[in-house]
């Protein structure tokens, strides 16, 4: 076992109910590349060296592999249940079931409850693993309130079943929270959304902490591993920019762990992805020790490129434009045309066995 970061000397995020939870978790998306039991040794290792929040999905095809790691914590009393926040996702395919994915979920997770239950994206858009950026499938919509909100009522059911303690929203945009907040009975806990120093978000992310919502940031590290469909020959490599690592010089650290502080210092809560002891212990412990100064944060600011990494292009529907239709860049949720939905739809019933895919 690699060294112990007591669990009491990382820091604390207070949310809405007015409890602490952890101030960072292990990611457990293997991005195609990594396997199931890869990703559980290390939930596995990183329990044993003092992580308590990790951020699963159905979607990522490993939770029965970790739910057996987290029942043999439990059976050696490494940790009580109590002790991890474990936060897993609704995947697109099941919004309009949304309790039998939360139990399918509390079943190969081995957790009995969930502690933050996410809708994973607005949409109900499903792609099946494996694909490429191309693949589309033509029975993707677009957002609407109505599908949304239906399925948030059944993540708030299932708050009131005991069946998971917090509710959290992913992959959302000003104009669908606007739509959207005023119509929940149970406000969300937490909103995950894709944060590091070249996709700052700072409309979204001050939004979000005006409506104390907290943010938990993914791909907090660059996602330098990602699937080939969501790499980009305009990506920027935030490790590899001089200023990251001149400022991790200054600490005589690795940029991974500047990238982790400055997430942390905004107010996120970063949950960085990593398969080697070395690196998700001193992810940990990074948090613990030797902040930036507010210079370093200053400089930071300035690395900001607008470079969404998971842009979603698989997830557009007949009729949408490209990728930005996600993301309602103009300050309004975009909806479909018609005329150009018909057309689409008719060109891609003609490609559809190839439809399946699948996303993080
Ligand atoms: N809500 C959503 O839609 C959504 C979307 C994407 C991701 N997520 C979540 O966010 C998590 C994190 O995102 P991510 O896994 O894509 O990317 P990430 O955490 O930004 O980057 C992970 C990569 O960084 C490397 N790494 C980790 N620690 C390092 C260190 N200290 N020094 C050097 N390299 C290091 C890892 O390699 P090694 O394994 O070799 O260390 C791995 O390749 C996911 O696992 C998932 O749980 C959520």
């Amino acid at each position: 076992m690699g060294e112990f970061i007591d669990p009491a000397i990382v820091p604390k995020m207070k949310v809405n109910t007015g409890e602490e939870i952890p101030g960072i978790g292990m990611g457990t998306f293997g991005s195609d590349r990594v396997s199931p039991e890869e990703v559980s040794n290390a939930v596995a290792g990183a329990i044993r060296c003092g992580y308590r929040m990790f951020d699963c999905a159905a979607c990522y095809g490993n939770e029965d592999q970790i739910g057996k790691v987290f029942k043999d914590a439990f059976d050696e009393g490494v940790v009580e249940r109590k002790e991890l926040y474990i936060m897993t996702k609704v995947w697109n395919d099941m919004h309009r079931r949304v309790e039998e994915s939360c139990r399918k979920s509390i079943a190969d997770l081995q957790c009995d409850y969930i502690d933050m239950f996410f809708i994973h994206w607005p949409f109900p858009n499903y792609h099946a693993p494996g694909c490429d950026v191309d693949s589309r499938n033509p029975d993707s919509k677009p957002f609407s309130v109505e599908e949304f909100m239906d399925t948030y009522r059944q993540c708030e059911s299932l708050v009131e079943k005991g069946l998971i303690r917090h509710i959290g929203i992913s992959n959302m945009t000003i104009p669908k929270l606007d739509a959207v907040l005023p119509l929940m009975k149970i406000k969300p806990v937490a909103c995950e959304i894709e944060l590091h120093p070249c996709m700052q978000q700072k409309e979204l992310f001050d939004y979000l902490v005006a409506h104390d919502i907290q943010v938990v940031g993914y791909m907090p590290l660059g996602s330098p591993q990602r699937p080939e469909r969501d790499i980009m020959p305009e990506d920027v490599a935030d490790m590899e920019l001089p200023e990251m690592k001149e400022i991790a010089a200054a600490h005589n650290c690795h940029p991974a762990l500047v990238c982790l502080k400055w997430s942390h210092q905004l107010g996120a809560i970063p949950i960085p992805f990593s398969v080697r002891e070395k690196n998700y212990v001193s992810n940990l412990k990074s948090l613990t020790e030797d902040p930036l100064t507010d210079e370093e944060m200053a400089k930071i600011a300035t690395l900001e490129r607008n470079n969404r990494l998971v842009k979603g292009h698989v997830f557009l529907w007949p009729g949408a434009k490209d990728w930005h239709d996600l993301w309602d860049e103009d300050g309004k949720i975009v909806t479909v045309d018609n005329g150009n939905y018909s057309a689409f739809r008719l060109n891609h019933i003609k490609k559809r066995r190839n439809f399946f895919c699948y996303i993080d």
